[in-house]
């Protein structure tokens, strides 16, 4: 009997725990040049990548405990704007949208959290994550000094950091967040829009850091981020990268382990072995935290995929193939 009630006051009280939104004892989250610090400590960590629209809410909890028994530390995703709002003002955080439910469902599993959040994301998605109406709001100009664009952007950035906080999910509140991105592979991009990508870049980074989310915020594949946002590398070798300021950690936001296909194309493929290579020799030289993307690619479903000739499937040869299957060796 008494074993019952001890039980049943231990599950009461994790449910107490969860409803309140805290999964974790609040923790801060800084860096050095060294490493993420997670609660006062360096740590070393491994994420996987799965994106909740390309799968469904039934797949999540399988497809995370099966990142855990992989032994990742954090879930990263993108945010997909255009699925969020596909009506500007009309959002949408249902089903494969449910954002705060997968968020939950990782913090419920122990996993840290990493929101990407954009707004333009890429990922092989439709119009790179945003709404077909912006493109019919007047004078818009995408990512680049452009007040109507600016004006969009940020308020779905915030709307997202808010809906987090709202919700108790980044780490100082006991939730799982420990890292945002803004932008994505803009650095690529910049020198197009001359002195306006920059200006754009620096408005961007003093946007998101403005939104008092409180955990740090990067920037990938841009060496000419602020001070107060840490530059990343995306590739499928790392190994040699440095950010821009030795006060900063080194991150791989993407550790390509497969690659999306294309019509008439042959199914990408890329060795365990080569990755496993690839990700000790990244730690091996001073490296902290590296994210697989993907762990879990999935499907594309409706007309989400983006980019020429891209098949439905995001399968990505990821270690949890399109259906959640482990594909081994990876
Ligand atoms: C996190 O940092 C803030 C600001 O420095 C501080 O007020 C708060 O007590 C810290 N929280 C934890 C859990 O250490």
């Amino acid at each position: 009997m008494g074993l019952n009630f001890q039980r049943l006051l231990f599950v009461f009280i994790v449910q107490l725990l969860v409803v309140a939104g805290e999964f974790f004892k609040p923790f801060n989250v800084s860096y050095d040049g060294r490493a993420m610090i997670i609660d006062g400590k360096r740590r070393m960590l491994i994420s996987g990548g799965i994106h909740y629209p390309r799968a469904t809410p039934e797949m999540w909890p399988d497809l995370i405990s099966k990142s855990k028994e992989g032994g990742v530390d954090v879930i990263e995703t993108y945010v997909f704007w255009n699925g969020h709002e596909p009506v500007r003002g009309q959002y949408v955080f249902e089903g494969r949208y449910d954002l705060v439910k997968f968020v939950k469902q990782v913090a419920a599993n122990g996993l840290y959290f990493f929101l990407r959040i954009g707004p333009y994301v890429c990922a092989e998605w439709n119009f790179g994550g945003f709404p077909v109406w912006l493109r019919d709001v007047p004078g818009i100009e995408f990512r680049t000094d452009n007040a109507p664009f600016k004006e969009e952007m940020e308020r779905f950035v915030k709307k997202i950091v808010d809906l987090m906080r709202e919700e108790s999910l980044f780490s100082w509140q006991g939730g799982p967040i420990i890292m945002l991105q803004i932008e994505n592979e803009y650095g690529n991009m910049e020198s197009s829009y001359g002195s306006k990508g920059k200006d754009y870049m620096r408005w961007a980074a003093k946007m998101a850091v403005g939104l008092d989310a409180g955990v740090p915020w990067v920037m990938c594949k841009q060496v000419d981020a602020p001070e107060n946002i840490i530059d990343t590398c995306n590739g499928y070798y790392c190994d040699g990268f440095k950010p821009n300021s030795n006060k900063k950690p080194i991150i791989w936001t993407e550790e390509w382990d497969g690659w999306y296909t294309c019509w008439g194309d042959s199914v990408p493929h890329r060795p365990a072995e080569d990755i496993a290579f690839a990700v000790a020799r990244f730690f091996q030289r001073g490296g902290s935290f590296q994210n697989y993307y993907m762990y879990f690619g999935g499907t594309n479903f409706g007309r989400s995929a983006g980019g020429p000739n891209y098949i439905t499937s995001y399968d990505y040869d990821a270690p949890l193939d399109e259906y959640g299957l482990l594909r081994q060796p990876k």
